[in-house]
């Protein structure tokens, strides 16, 4: 049965962390997965996550399972870091995921049980893994425009001639800040404009949101979705606490799913549960008591708070930086749009051929759609970027 198997495509992300990996540069720079470091190039585990678990390995008496939807108090933890009462809770359903993938999967399925006919429109470009998933679930794509690669701003106009497209039977997947990969976001009045397309065509907002923080702050982050809960009738959210909390590995994610009516709600919950149990029974539940215990903590949560802005700032600091050596070396303001960018990426919007040369040429590793994690820099690896870009040409 087995010999039946066909090689899979790779992933280009964790094909790129492979190479990087056994790459014997010592200068070499990894600008691929997204995943935040330090100066150092390490990933620290935060200082709330850390005194969290210190407090959970004391207190917690049991692991018996939780619920199939996870532990009710990191849902409402949750909910309320990302929408802060701008919908009332009784039209919620949510359900604890293993990571944002997770939710991003079982919002898929859901879609899909609830409308086979439902197409999923995705920016172009997208995470990747959103395609791939969609594929391997059989939902149809449709990609509408989003990134200009003249100016790398969205192409806004693009992008709702693309939505025009769009029926009452579909589902728009939009990216509720730090749009990955192209780090090009919708300012809020253009959000105005995608949510009264929505209502017009009375399509399905679904919101990806990975990275609230990372951007302009986690009150600004948010404020998209806010804006689209507060709208429209029906939206599912798909949010990870992987980037934010800084707990990857742990895989704590949460689907979200707005009902028009407090009386659909609790059918909708049945619905993520029973998509749990299908999937995987229980969600992972210790990242999840980290995040409550953090969020529910007034200490913590202000240590937590702190220590991500000090995160977003010095990612701020390294695309100006960036910037600013990019407008040196090259004599012009064509690089600007790197310090606009939001969150942990931007897409340099060059060939796949320069970024293979200024891989082969520096050791520096960014995503074959010239995807960079900005992350993955410091005040030292800046200035070698920057003229390894202008070397190649870009
Ligand atoms: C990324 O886009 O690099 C991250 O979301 C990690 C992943 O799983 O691809």
């Amino acid at each position: 049965m087995l010999t039946n198997l066909k090689e899979q495509p790779k992933d280009k992300i964790l094909g790129l962390m492979a190479m990087y990996r056994d790459d014997p540069r010592p200068t070499k720079v990894d600008l691929g997965v997204g995943v935040y470091k330090n100066a150092e190039g390490v990933t620290p585990v935060m200082r709330a996550v850390k005194a969290a678990e210190r407090k959970i390995v004391q207190e917690q008496t049991s692991k018996a399972y939780t619920g199939l939807a996870g532990d009710p108090a990191y849902a409402d933890a949750m909910i309320d870091m990302l929408l802060a009462g701008a919908v009332e809770r009784d039209r919620l359903a949510a359900a604890a995921t293993p990571g944002g993938t997770g939710a991003i999967r079982q919002a898929f399925e859901l879609i899909q049980m609830a409308n086979p006919k439902a197409r999923v429109f995705v920016s172009d470009p997208t995470w990747p893994n959103h395609v791939s998933i969609l594929g391997y679930l059989g939902i149809e794509i449709v990609k509408y425009r989003y990134f200009d690669d003249e100016t790398r701003a969205v192409n806004f106009g693009g992008m709702m001639a693309d939505l025009a497209d769009v029926t009452s039977d579909d589902v728009v997947l939009l990216h509720g800040c730090c749009h990955n990969p192209t780090g090009a976001n919708l300012t809020l009045t253009q959000w105005q404009s995608v949510i009264d397309l929505i209502n017009e065509k009375g399509c399905t907002p679904m919101i990806d949101i990975a990275y609230q923080g990372f951007g302009d702050g986690l009150e600004d982050d948010a404020a998209a979705t806010r804006l689209v809960v507060q709208s429209v009738p029906e939206v599912l959210i798909a949010a990870s606490c992987s980037k934010n909390f800084g707990i990857y590995r742990e895989r704590t994610g949460l689907l979200i799913a707005m009902s028009e009516k407090a009386e659909n709600t609790a059918v909708t919950q049945g619905n993520l549960n029973h998509l749990n149990r299908q999937n995987f029974s229980f969600p992972p539940d210790h990242g999840a008591r980290v995040v409550t215990t953090i969020l529910t903590d007034p200490e913590l949560k202000a240590d937590w708070m702190a220590e991500l802005e000090e995160t977003r700032l010095g990612m701020l600091a390294l695309r100006e930086q960036l910037a600013a050596e990019l407008k040196r070396l090259s004599n012009s303001d064509r690089f600007g749009f790197l310090a606009q960018h939001r969150g942990m990426f931007s897409r340099l919007g060059t060939t796949p051929d320069l970024v293979e040369k200024i891989r082969v040429d520096n050791a520096i590793y960014m995503v074959s759609d010239s995807r960079m994690n900005i992350a993955g820099l410091n005040a030292q690896t800046v200035p070698v970027l920057a003229k390894a870009i202008v070397d190649a040409g870009v």
